[in-house]
């Protein structure tokens, strides 16, 4: 049973109604949601998302765009993936204005580092959305900052008003290209890195390729600089199976068959466990590790986490040891 099609989940979540939907660029709407009897919402941090539970038992994780001032509103855009397993076709066919929702609380894994000397932030396509909440808050904090974003074309570009709307001489900290236009170049990210002042913090969120290529290029900054947040997952779940994990809070032991996920091997046992993307780039069914090896597959943890083997994500990582002792 694939984890998509089981509704089991322990994770807290609220009720919101969608207010407005925005057309913001090709293939790109935004939802504004709140709270469906007015009011406040929880707060939130530049770089947080939610997760949106869609009718049909799927988990989508979405950024923040909006000001983290903001409370009585959470907003959201989501590009339509063609290619995907239906979560945004789902959202942009079926969720009308005065719909609601339910939601997960704000979570963070993409931390603003709000003292930073000078932020050098770097977007591809629907990357920009956790970057426009970040550059909201360094604009209210007065902080410098620089961001580089590439789009296909104009018209697949999200968000060029607002940045443009932020203050007259945004320009000179805003670098957009279309790579698909005529005479469209790619965002040569090694000279970026290199033009960056020592002490700056780095950001990148985009496509697969974009993400590599950043991490290539800063490997000689210090890693507590430079920060990423994926949307998708780099490599396939650790699906080989043939280890044995222990729940050490119910007592209970499950096999991991070949062909399974530890997450859909404890579905199919009928636990609850906590999940979302179910790929390993949400962080949300981050596990407690007891004892034994975890064969991790994620793009959440840093590679000091991996190496400490104090945590992993039960979605998409695997067992290099016989058995696995978890806190479940
Ligand atoms: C922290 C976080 C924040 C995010 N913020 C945003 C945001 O602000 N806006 C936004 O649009 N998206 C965002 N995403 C991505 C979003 O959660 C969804 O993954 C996206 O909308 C695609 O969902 P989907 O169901 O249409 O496609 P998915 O099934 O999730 O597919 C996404 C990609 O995975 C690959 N894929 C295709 N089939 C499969 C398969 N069977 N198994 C595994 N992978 C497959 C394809 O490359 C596809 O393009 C975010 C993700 C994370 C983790
Ligand atoms: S469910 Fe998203 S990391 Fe495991």
């Amino acid at each position: 049973m694939h984890a998509d099609a089981v509704g089991l989940m322990a994770e807290s979540t609220m009720q919101v109604r969608v207010k407005r939907i925005g057309y913001e660029a090709e293939s790109i709407n935004s939802y504004e949601l709140v709270a469906p009897g007015g009011g406040d919402l929880a707060p939130f941090t530049a770089g947080c998302h939610i997760d949106l539970h869609l009718p049909n038992g799927m988990i989508r994780s979405y950024s923040l765009v909006n000001e983290q001032s903001e409370r009585k509103r959470y907003v959201v855009a989501v590009n339509r993936d063609a290619e995907g397993r239906g979560g945004s076709r789902l959202i942009h066919d079926t969720v009308r204005v005065g719909d609601i929702m339910t939601i997960s609380h704000p979570r963070n894994n993409f931390v603003l580092q709000e003292n930073a000397a000078h932020s050098v932030l770097i977007a591809g396509g629907i990357g920009i959305t956790p970057l426009l909440s970040m550059i909201r808050r360094l604009e209210a904090l007065g902080r410098s900052w620089e961001l580089f974003y590439a789009a296909r074309t104009r018209f697949a570009a999200a968000f060029l008003d607002d940045l443009h709307a932020l203050r007259p001489s945004v320009h000179q900290s805003l670098h957009v290209t279309f790579d698909h236009a005529p005479l469209g170049r790619k965002l040569d990210l090694a000279a970026i890195v290199e033009g960056a002042p020592a002490e700056a913090h780095l950001y990148c969120c985009g496509p697969l390729s974009m993400l590599k290529a950043f991490e290539a290029a800063t490997t000689a900054r210090p890693a507590t600089h430079v920060h990423v947040e994926y949307f998708k997952a780099r490599e396939k779940p650790a699906a080989e199976g043939g280890f044995e994990v222990r729940l050490a809070r119910s007592g209970r032991t499950i096999t991991v068959e070949p062909g399974k996920t530890i997450l859909n091997a404890l579905l199919d046992a009928g636990m609850i466990a906590n999940y979302a993307c179910a790929e390993g780039v949400c962080g949300t069914c981050e596990t407690r590790v007891i004892e034994g090896i975890p064969d991790h597959r994620d793009q959440f943890l840093s590679a000091e986490e991996r190496a400490a083997n104090k945590t992993m994500m039960i979605c998409c990582s695997g067992s290099k040891s016989t058995t696995l002792v978890l806190d479940l």
